[in-house]
């Protein structure tokens, strides 16, 4: 684990220089780094419906592939089949051309910044149950189903130090409620993402992730995500609070010397976004104000009219999930539109990032399965080469400036082709 790191970090030292490299050298690094799609996208573009859409996107099949920082590797880009906020998942999105990568920034019980979507998922994303030294400091413990209760465990990145994390490995997001032992609980994937990769995920500190991402070829740029404790890590932790934990995480990039150009830093929590936008305004113009408070109508219809103020009061990027910028309409009630969010939005001057694609199986399940991402054209939404009319409608219509994916070259399949 720590001897991969280093070599990165020598790779690091290697490419500092690349900020001297032409702009058109950086996106299609040359033979020495080969940005590599797979047969996802042209599996999808097959499926596509006959439309000039469909023509363009064949048009591009041998069209040769750069880094697109349109396409945004979400928690590290390979996330739908390699363990998320790994080395492997982040080398993965970075492949698949992803130009900006995720890292949602967690704290230790000693106050280190480590890559974790939750505070409190190391029982589903890690195989700490199987340790029983860190297993016995969960904040629940292990209990195995019953007739009645399913099994249930709380594992937080705050119930152990820093050191005690690393020696994790990363799995697939995952469990199984039925399971009576804690072998048994690891599993629990989808069918259609795979255990195939759980072969220990090298998990990162946040200052690592800085310094992988900063040493793949490309000049990638850096989108982390500060997270808010749950109820079961109440703040201040410890003397802790979430001020200091958003300086702390914003002050690393600060420390390594990273061009804040190359900074998107996104929270869900207002306070974070104004704080650094106070105390750190030359990160200011790039914060991501993540937005998830449109779930019902009434809360959609309050998000949407609030998308003034947050532009008002300094915010410049907002960044809900697809659902909330995404309508059905057209003359026959059957065509994806921009909704009254991405319209707002576009109106008050927001740039709009969306979350997150490639999250939701296939398509012709999202209807039946209560899809989120798909929720508000889950009723025209019946197979996969949709994905496509999706993208399309978020980059031509709605003008997203950036779009998560959990498999990127889906995505930057399409921005390669588009010139996005
Ligand atoms: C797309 O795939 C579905 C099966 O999921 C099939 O019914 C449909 O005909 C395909 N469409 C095209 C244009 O290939
Ligand atoms: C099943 O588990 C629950 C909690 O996990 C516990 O409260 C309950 O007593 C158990 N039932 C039996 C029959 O053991
Ligand atoms: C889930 O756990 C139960 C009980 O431990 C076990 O019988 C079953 O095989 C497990 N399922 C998977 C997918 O591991
Ligand atoms: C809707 O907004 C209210 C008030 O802010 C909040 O209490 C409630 O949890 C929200 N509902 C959803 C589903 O987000
Ligand atoms: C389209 O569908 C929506 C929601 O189902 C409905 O309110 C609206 O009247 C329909 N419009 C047309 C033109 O059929």
């Amino acid at each position: 684990m720590h001897g991969k790191l280093s070599s990165l970090a020598v790779v690091a030292a290697a490419t500092s220089l690349v900020a001297g490299i032409p702009l058109d050298r950086r996106h299609y690094p040359g033979q020495d780094y080969l940005v590599s799609l797979g047969p996802r996208p042209y599996y999808l573009v097959h499926n596509v419906s006959e439309s000039p859409l469909k023509d363009k996107l064949v048009a591009c099949e041998n069209k040769p592939v750069g880094i697109q920082s349109w396409s945004i590797g979400h928690r590290g880009g390979g996330t739908m089949q390699i363990p998320e906020e790994t080395v492997e998942s982040t080398l993965a999105g970075a492949r698949m051309g992803a130009g900006v990568l995720e890292c949602d920034v967690s704290f230790t019980a000693d106050r280190g910044l480590v890559c974790r979507h939750d505070i409190c998922d190391l029982h589903t994303t890690t195989n700490i149950l199987l340790k029983p030294e860190l297993a016995a400091k969960c904040s629940i413990p292990f209990t195995p189903a019953n007739a009645t209760h399913p099994a249930t465990a709380l594992c937080c990145t705050s119930d152990i130090t820093t050191a005690e994390f690393k020696s994790l490995c990363g799995k697939m997001d995952g469990f199984n409620k039925t399971a009576t032992n804690v072998e048994d609980y690891q599993h629990g994937t989808p069918a259609w993402r795979t255990e195939l990769y759980d072969t220990c995920g090298q998990v990162l500190t946040f200052p690592e992730w800085i310094d992988l991402v900063d040493s793949i070829p490309g000049y990638r740029n850096f989108t982390p995500e500060l997270k808010t404790p749950p109820k079961a890590v109440p703040l201040p932790f410890n003397g802790y609070t979430q001020a200091q934990y958003a300086r702390d995480a914003m002050n690393v990039f600060v420390q390594k010397g990273i061009d804040p150009s190359r900074v998107w830093f996104q929270s869900f929590t207002p306070a974070d976004i104004y704080l650094w936008l106070n105390e750190f305004p030359a990160f200011g113009k790039q914060l991501v104000y993540l937005d998830e408070d449109g779930d019902t109508p009434d809360n959609f219809t309050v998000a949407v009219n609030r998308l003034g103020a947050l532009k008002a009061s300094g915010v410049s990027v907002v960044a809900p999930p697809i659902n909330y910028l995404l309508t059905v309409g057209g003359p026959n009630n059957d065509t994806i539109v921009p909704s009254s969010y991405a319209i707002t939005a576009k109106e008050v001057g927001l740039d709009v990032i969306a979350w997150s694609f490639e999250r939701s199986g296939p398509l012709s399940k999202v209807a039946a399965n209560e899809d989120y991402y798909y929720a508000s054209i889950a009723p025209i939404t019946y197979y996969d080469g949709q994905a496509y009319n999706v993208i399309d409608v978020l980059a031509q219509e709605v003008g997203i400036i950036g779009l998560f994916s959990d498999w990127s070259s889906t995505v930057t399949y399409y921005a390669n082709c588009f010139d996005l």
